[in-house]
């Protein structure tokens, strides 16, 4: 088998700043690896005119893992040619339709290819906009049976299937899983029941299995009441090909450029990698246990610190140091 390749998207806003921090700590990890930066998002559209260059592309289909920072910029908000098509081009291209975003106890599967962000839309003669949400079972069933293998136990499936055709097809499909797996309690809900219920008693999750856009917002908030988008990361799995590694959080334009964005997603996003898309646990262990340390001894500003991205960094990357020597 050929060596090990990371090929890392920087991308946009903050993304270099905590992209620069994970590719030290990958050196000093997994120093076999080779990393390979490349182009995506706004970064990639003021080089070449595309979010997603070709050669971004197939370097990421040849790569064992991709791991890469948000995108987007407020410049191109307005533009036919966006950073966030690129993303979604580049999830699609690799088929990458498990999205695995743990936060604190819960972890929230939330599929990626599928739904609102890939059904037809467009605009009508009368003026009118629109955008569907479409699914396949084959499609609800696959992510729906990696929920269930990664659960502990618990399986909450969020839906909206007091309104939508799709969502009740969701059940249907998350009843016949769960029957493969007897040992595994299933539990539907609502999606703004499920939003209630994350905010106030966040602990009854284990794990919630649910549609792309639904798993999108549930996820910032689930980042958010188990301390923080700055700390929440993300896997991308496909079955077969490269995973693609990221934080929840994006470009955070509003504190890009101070050198003040917390790295910590992008560096647990490093560790999800070393697990899932390496097939090195005990790495991705180190590195998660040296984050946790870093957060204790230099916690950034956003969770009231003081640390800077690269003197946050430093500390995980001494601590690595220290547990390895
Ligand atoms: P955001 O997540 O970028 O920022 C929301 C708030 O959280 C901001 O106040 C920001 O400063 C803060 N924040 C985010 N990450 C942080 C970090 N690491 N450390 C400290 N504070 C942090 O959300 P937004 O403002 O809605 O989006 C900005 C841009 O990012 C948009 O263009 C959006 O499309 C893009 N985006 C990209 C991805 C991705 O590439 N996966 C994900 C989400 C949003
Ligand atoms: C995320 C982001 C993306 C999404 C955007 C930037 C396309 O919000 O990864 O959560 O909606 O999936
Ligand atoms: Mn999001």
């Amino acid at each position: 088998m050929s060596d090990p390749t990371v090929v890392l998207l920087p991308g946009d806003g903050v993304g270099p700043e905590v992209a620069r921090e994970a590719k030290l700590v990958l050196e000093l990890v997994a120093p076999d690896v080779a990393v390979e930066e490349r182009l995506i998002g706004a970064a990639a559209i003021r080089a070449t005119g595309d979010p997603l260059p070709e050669e971004t592309l197939a370097a990421c289909r040849e790569a064992t893992a991709v791991l890469k920072g948000p995108v987007g910029d407020p410049e191109f908000d307005a533009a036919d040619v966006r950073p966030e098509q690129g993303l979604l081009r580049l999830r699609a291209a690799l088929d990458a339709y498990a999205n695995l975003r743990p936060a604190g106890d819960v972890l929230i599967v939330r599929e990626l290819v599928g739904g609102l962000y890939f059904g037809a839309s467009g605009v009508r003669d009368d003026g009118t906009v629109f955008d569907t949400c479409e699914y396949h079972p084959d499609q609800v069933r696959r992510v729906v049976r990696r929920a269930f293998a990664l659960s502990r136990g618990h399986v909450t499936s969020v839906d909206k299937a007091n309104v939508l055709e799709t969502s009740r097809m969701w059940r249907r499909v998350v009843n016949e899983v769960a029957s493969q797996f007897p040992d595994v309690r299933v539990e539907h809900m609502l999606v703004d029941n499920a939003a209630m219920q994350l905010a106030t008693n966040t602990e009854q999750f284990d794990t919630i299995v649910t549609e792309n856009m639904f798993g999108d917002i549930l996820s910032d908030l689930a980042a958010a009441v188990t301390g923080g988008i700055g700390l929440a990361p993300s896997a991308s799995l496909a079955d077969g090909g490269p995973g693609i590694f990221e934080p929840v959080h994006g470009s955070a334009p509003d504190i890009a450029g101070r050198g003040i964005a917390n790295p910590t997603a992008m560096l647990r996003s490093t560790a999800l990698l070393l697990d899932h898309g390496l097939g090195r646990p005990e790495d991705a262990q180190a590195l998660m246990r040296a984050v946790d340390a870093a957060l204790e001894s230099a916690p950034t500003f956003d969770l009231g610190g003081t640390a800077s991205t690269a003197e946050f960094g430093a500390a995980v990357r001494e601590q690595l140091a220290l547990t390895r020597a």
